[in-house]
């Protein structure tokens, strides 16, 4: 080959380099050409790229849609779980992923701020991005969703002076900092859709109306100011105030509930929006596990959309897992599955998922008459109507509804003849022919199965209970609130005092025990008598508090009574944040000393320790775990307080999701390398009446529960991607006795049934 130099420019080396400068001449047009469209491109997003609305829809780029949303909150599941819980969304006929702000997952000390792993905002609204969808961001930042504490970071209940969701400075300052950090992340990143990002709705706060008549004057003024505060920060996309009704201009107040075909907006400008669709309900450990038929689901989103509805948000699309110590309450459980149309563990619901599909697809076809007509409403019958949706340019939808819960009705319409279900809506996209009724469920159920994939031989630690001169510990006269000592850091608090029992007490001489009286504001409580346990106790969801009252074996000469006090998940309701109280706050009595005199022990020396020892030795990591000395074999013991388990496995084969089976224990928390899968409690089971229950008829989260009488939870969902193929290190803790002999893994599979 020749080579060619400035000196030997012959008319090879001239032809060549010729085609070389216009070779590269011709790059050059081609990357200016390539800068030019991709700037135009962007010119057209930034100007095209526009959402709006008017009475009848949101406008994405000056077009009407009936969006169809669906709540997946990132931190309920991995990130490995996110494109395919995404992908599910889109082939189920969504438009739109809405999540809630996380803000105690995002700033656990003030200034601290943390957008990784689960809590990776920015990948996630990225890959609905990618998928074709649009995002609904919820930033609240209160957002109750049965999270801890509502979203709200402990810390926040410490700054001077701090008054929650209402016209006070404090609170106002901290939520206009984390909004707005919110907000300029998403911008930096172009998320909004006017950047050419997927993010076409915001949200403020969360039902703020529940509780603003409750706060007064200063509630609605706090309410002006979440709206103003919001509006400045110019996202250039709505705002939507949730269950609102006074929601100012611009901000469009939005409907949350079982049903929403009823609701208005506060001006007849502002689109009817449906932000929560309940598709199942929470479960709490003690409570049963809540469902909704899905012909039901179906039926209340008909008679939305027939009723003007332009956006509908399933609440939830996928529910997911409280992981670690996220789960609000008290006692709510880890499973958030909500019997959503894509289950805790990722796979599609059925027939809940499917039938929702085809009515998805119904409601697109007649997406173009539902956002140009004015509907008409015509009686058929006495429980039946149909909604008209006839446009000039000759497109036409209909619904006709039967809103009887017991009989079906043959009803005609425009000259033909149609037989309705009981409480169901037929859809005719072209005003003729039914594409879908919502209680005909053609989609197949199916058949899942949790299939033993491995049982596990274990090592224990138990711990011993705190002697009141441990130095972790620090001593207080009297009682002392339980969130003020740990900060949420532990859900254990030790409160331990010293009883000196003379030798010619009564009672050693008669043999009839003293009875210990403990009140304690929640949530639950384990009573150490001399390092041996004695009794627990706790409340319900719907009372956290709890009394203790039993029989102990104290001794002649000094005593140690070891109260360990538990919480199970902060409130995530309502008002008040700052004076939300837990632990023993007393009395604490003795009853039956000196011949059946009462002690109170309320004001006496207490000593204090935070988090039990095996949280303080991390046990539940890899390093941790070696701090001490485990026992083996016939050494591990069965139903014994305060042990600590451990074992290493081999992940299971196949790509099934999997679960631990954790009914033969007590309650607990369980780490997998590491990471805490969350909070256990088998032993608490579940009360309720769990009757039969027909899809006709207005539902409710007490109508359909399943499990009554038994755990209210003993599946614990293992991500996948949290396990290596081999070494995987499981550390369960178990608080009151338990068999771990009984724990297993499940590998989830399903079936179809035809
Ligand atoms: C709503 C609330 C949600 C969630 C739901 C119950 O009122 O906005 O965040 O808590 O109730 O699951």
């Amino acid at each position: 080959m020749k080579l060619c130099s400035a000196r030997d420019f012959d008319s090879f080396c001239s032809e060549a380099s010729m085609s070389n400068t216009m070779r590269r001449m011709r790059k050059n047009m081609f990357l200016l050409l390539v800068f030019y469209f991709l700037y135009l491109w962007e010119s057209q997003v930034a100007e095209g790229a526009n959402v709006s609305y008017d009475r009848r829809a949101i406008l994405i780029n000056g077009k009407r849609r009936i969006l169809i949303s669906g709540s997946i909150h990132y931190p309920r599941s991995t990130p490995q779980m996110w494109p395919d819980l995404i992908q599910k969304a889109k082939n189920g006929g969504l438009d739109v992923i809405q999540t809630y702000v996380f803000w105690n997952g995002h700033e656990p000390s003030p200034g601290q701020y943390y957008f990784e792993g689960r809590y990776d905002l920015v990948q996630f609204i990225k890959l609905v991005a990618k998928a074709g969808l649009y995002v609904h961001l919820r930033i609240g930042p209160y957002v109750c969703a049965e999270w801890n504490f509502g979203g709200f970071p402990i810390w926040l209940k410490y700054v001077p002076d701090m008054v929650f969701r209402t016209d006070n400075e404090p609170f106002k300052a901290a939520m206009k900092k984390f909004t707005e950090k919110v907000v300029h992340l998403m911008k930096e990143e172009n998320l909004f859709h006017p950047q050419g990002g997927p993010i076409i709705l915001t949200q403020i706060e969360n039902e703020y109306e529940l509780v603003e008549f409750e706060v007064g004057d200063a509630g609605k003024a706090y309410a002006n100011w979440s709206a103003q505060m919001a509006v400045n920060l110019g996202t250039d996309v709505p705002w939507v105030m949730c269950k609102q009704g006074d929601a100012p201009h611009p901000i469009i107040n939005t409907c949350n509930g079982f049903y929403c075909e009823n609701f208005s907006p506060n001006q007849n400008y502002k689109p009817k929006m449906w932000t929560e669709a309940w598709t199942g309900w929470l479960l709490n450990f003690g409570g049963p596990a809540p469902y909704r038929p899905v012909e039901d689901l179906a039926f209340a989103v008909t008679r939305f959309i027939q009723n003007n509805g332009a956006y509908i948000n399933y609440y939830m699309f996928h529910g997911g897992t409280n992981f670690g110590r996220t789960a609000g309450g008290p006692f709510i459980a880890t499973s958030y599955d909500y019997d959503a149309l894509i289950d805790e563990y990722g796979l599609a619901r059925e027939p809940k998922y499917s039938h929702l599909r085809a009515l998805h697809k119904a409601i697109r076809l007649c997406e173009p008459a539902l956002v140009s007509a004015n509907p008409i409403r015509m009686p058929l019958g006495k429980n039946q109507e149909a909604h008209v949706f006839d446009t000039q340019s000759g497109t036409c939808a209909a619904f006709l509804a039967n809103y009887d819960p017991n009989y079906f009705v043959n009803v005609t319409f425009r000259n033909r003849k149609y037989g309705l279900l009981p409480w169901s809506i037929t859809i005719l996209p072209d005003c003729q022919e039914p594409s879908f009724n919502t209680a005909r469920v053609g989609a197949p159920s199916i058949n899942v199965k949790m299939e033993p994939a491995k049982k596990f031989s274990w090592h224990s630690y138990t711990e011993k209970v705190p002697s009141t001169h441990d130095k972790s510990s620090f001593e207080s006269t009297g009682l002392l609130e339980q969130l003020n000592v740990t900060r949420d850091a532990s859900d254990y608090l030790w409160y331990t005092t010293e009883v000196d029992i003379r030798a010619d007490d009564a009672f050693i001489r008669n043999g009839n025990l003293p009875v210990l009286h403990v009140s304690s504001a929640g949530h639950a409580l384990q009573v150490f008598i001399n390092g041996q346990l004695s009794g627990t106790a706790y409340g319900g969801s719907e009372n956290p508090k709890l009394t203790f009252s039993g029989q102990v074996k104290l001794i002649a000469g000094i005593n140690k009574i070891s109260l360990l006090s538990i919480t199970v998940g902060l409130p995530n309701v309502g008002l008040h944040f700052e004076t939300w109280d837990a632990g023993i706050l007393g009395p604490v009595k003795l009853e039956g000393l000196n011949g059946s005199l009462w002690n109170d022990l309320s004001q006496w020396k207490w000593s204090y320790k935070i988090g039990v020892e095996g949280e303080t030795l991390r046990l539940y990591s890899f390093k941790g775990s070696s701090s001490v000395k485990w026992a083996q074999g016939s050494f591990v013991p069965k139903k014994k307080a305060l042990t600590w388990y451990k074992t290493t496995f081999d992940s299971a084969e196949g790509k099934d999701p999997l679960a631990l089976d954790m009914s033969s224990m007590g309650k607990g928390q369980i780490w997998i390398n590491g990471q805490s899968i969350g909070r256990y409690w088998p032993s608490y089971k579940a009360s309720g009446s769990c009757n039969k229950c027909r899809y006709t008829g207005t539902y409710h989260e007490k109508k359909c529960l399943r499990g009554c009488g038994e755990a209210s939870q003993k599946w614990y969902h293992v991500p996948c991607s949290w396990l290596h193929p081999k070494g995987n290190l499981l550390v369960v803790f178990e608080e009151q006795g338990g068999d771990p002999s009984g724990i297993s893994l499940l590998r989830r599979t399903i079936q179809k049934n035809s």
